[in-house]
């Protein structure tokens, strides 16, 4: 299926996404000598191990081992096959995929810039209806609760009047078409065949992407609750569905502004009124989650943007289960999470209101972290006046504990935990290092990465001749893109038969270019490689070949593989001889000879 796409073409969609920014979509790099690093997406992590290449165009982390060319961290990211990710990177550097593209796609392709032309005169026609006679009650009640002028411009609120189908026809009237309306989610089909609007009667907040484009709408009702015509209640806030643009667990509502605030944390709440009002008080680098569970690639989000994540919900129950959910998701993928809780079971808007920027300032710098906020959960939960109690509170604080990677951190955890609820130091040491494992794995990666580090020449695997064999091939065909002058020194020692079949596609692929002169990159040879192969491939570009004098590595490499292949036909020839099975005549000689030839090889190599 991949091959639908010339490969010229796939080449250019890979040089026209720069790894960098493509990766900077997702994890936050920096600079460090030739290399960017940065917390890997792709484990959990607390210190980066993965590293992107520039000059290379590959990336890789020395944790987890994933690695590749910007193809595969697409692949791994959002979790598509390589077709789609050639066309989600095609689609990004706006490279027009051949046939590719079906009747079927251009049509999704259209409505989707159809949906966003229309959210833009939808948002422009509600702000105008705010602004007009028809909008006063609407203007009052967002006076009511404090909402100045120019925060209503900022985020653009409207206003929906009561009537069925003001904003259909005003679509229409644009010459918008009922299709792309109707995907739009702005109407709503009626039982006669015709449609009414969702937004009715409503304050709206249109939601924006990061590039201030508006995907959605949120309606607030102006009353407490209100009950309509059918007698149902009306719910406080209405919401866009999900459509073709609007993808609520990947939104961060006012994610737009916050991501600009130069802070390094961002607090994330529950509402749309909780960040307006805190935007509104100057505290620009709050987010919502709009009331939804946080996903994880809401995380992964916030987690490229901020150092740091403060969840400030509602102290309400469901608040406090977002909170707890939000924790363990967020720093699961590696987040540093803290928790700031408003008193008087206040919400953010209430609180920044009442008491002011100052005073929230105050919260801010007391907000728990993960361990301080759990400990203090369990504390309220738990009875500590008997021993029943505080032998639990011990087991479920020194569950907590565990988590705690750092030994740093969790030592001056356990030393204020033993003050602040008089248990022994000792007590809470001892349960935490009885549910301590230690922890083989990552030790083993560590050794690895310092392996890589001071081999000069190439790793031992450990595996069998076979598989060493395939590994040799391997570097050979990436030395020869990384330099691609080396193979005229090689050209008459090597041809496809030459190469194991494991590596004959790509062996044919990298001969091809070469014998032909048209050059290939090492992050190219990789375009046709699945995302396994590329873990491989990555850590062997990464760190296997770095060296002076690129002839003289691949001259090396040749001798290795051919010493190899000796080594293979010789244990064969070994196996052959000590079996009972070689009966037929002359046989016998004929494989002795060859194992004398063998070993003299060997001598000569
Ligand atoms: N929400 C929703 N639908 C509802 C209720 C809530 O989509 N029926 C979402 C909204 O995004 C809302 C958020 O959940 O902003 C938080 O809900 P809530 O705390 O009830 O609303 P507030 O933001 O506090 O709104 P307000 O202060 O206007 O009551
Ligand atoms: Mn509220």
């Amino acid at each position: 299926m991949a091959m639908l796409i010339p490969d010229e073409l796939i080449e250019e969609i890979r040089i026209n996404n720069d790894i960098v920014d493509v990766i900077s979509e997702y994890v936050k790099l920096e600079r460090k000598g030739q290399y960017m690093f940065g917390l890997c997406p792709f484990h959990k992590e607390k210190t980066p191990s993965f590293s992107v290449t520039p000059s290379r165009q590959m990336f890789r982390c020395f944790g987890c081992d994933k690695g590749g060319n910007v193809f595969h961290f697409i692949m791994n990211m959002e979790n598509l096959d390589f077709i789609e990710a050639v066309r989600l990177l095609a689609d990004r550097a706006r490279i027009q995929l051949p046939e590719g593209e079906s009747e079927e796609e251009k049509k999704v392709t259209f409505i989707k810039q159809e949906i966003m032309k229309i959210n833009v005169e939808t948002a422009r026609f509600f702000h105008n209806q705010l602004n007009s006679t028809k909008g006063e009650k609407a203007r009052n009640y967002l006076k009511e609760r404090k909402i100045a002028e120019n925060t209503i411009r900022k985020f653009g609120m409207g206003y929906s009047t009561e009537e069925w189908d003001s904003l259909y026809k005003f679509l229409l009237s644009k010459g918008f078409n009922e299709e792309a309306i109707k995907e739009s989610g702005l109407i709503i089909p009626n039982k006669s065949g015709g449609y009414f609007d969702r937004f009715r009667g409503r304050v709206i907040f249109p939601i924006f992407d990061l590039r201030g484009n508006v995907i959605g709408f949120g309606g607030r009702i102006m009353t407490a609750a209100k009950t309509n015509s059918s007698g149902y209640q009306d719910p406080k806030y209405m919401n866009s569905p999900e459509t073709l643009v609007y993808n609520k667990g990947k939104t961060l509502y006012a994610l737009n502004y916050a991501k600009n605030s130069g802070e390094k944390s961002l607090i994330i709440v529950e509402g749309y009124m909780d960040v307006i009002s805190l935007h509104q008080s100057g505290i620009i680098n709050a987010v919502a989650s709009l009331g939804t569970a946080l996903t994880e690639s809401q995380g992964r989000v916030l987690k490229k943007y901020a150092e740091e994540i403060i969840i400030c919900y509602d102290a309400d129950l469901a608040g406090q289960a977002a909170t707890m959910r939000g924790l363990d998701l967020l720093s699961d993928i590696g987040c540093n999470v803290k928790v700031l809780s408003i008193p008087d079971g206040k919400d953010p808007d209430e609180f920044i209101k009442k008491n002011g920027q100052a005073a929230f300032g105050n919260l801010l710098s007391g907000a728990l972290s993960l361990i301080e906020y759990k400990i203090k959960v369990l504390k309220s939960e738990i009875d500590l006046t008997t021993t029943e109690g505080k032998i639990k509170f011990l087991n479920k604080t020194a569950d907590v504990l565990t988590k705690v990677d750092n030994r740093l951190e969790r030592e001056m955890n356990i030393k204020k935990l033993a003050k602040d609820y008089d248990i022994s130091e000792e007590a809470i040491y001892t349960e935490v290092m009885k549910r301590t494992k230690p922890k083989n794995i990552i030790k083993k990666n560590v050794i690895d990465i310092q392996n890589y580090k001071t081999n000069k020449g190439i790793i031992n695997l450990n595996g069998n001749e076979e598989s060493k064999l395939i590994h040799l091939e391997r570097m050979l065909l990436v030395f020869l893109c990384m330099d691609n002058s080396v193979y005229r020194f090689i050209k008459e020692k090597i041809n496809l038969d030459y190469f194991h079949e494991e590596n004959r596609q790509i062996a044919s692929i990298v001969l091809d270019k070469l014998d032909n002169n048209k050059g290939i990159v090492a992050a190219e040879l990789l375009n046709v490689i699945g995302t396994e192969a590329a873990n491989e491939y990555a850590r062997i570009i990464q760190d296997e070949c770095n060296f002076e004098d690129n002839k003289k590595a691949v001259l090396d490499i040749l001798k290795k593989i051919e010493l190899s292949k000796l080594e293979k036909r010789q244990k064969e020839i070994l196996e052959m001889l000590s079996s009972k099975n070689v009966v037929i005549e002359g046989v016998v000689e004929k494989l002795k000879a060859e194992l004398k030839m063998i070993l003299q090889k060997k001598k000569g190599l």
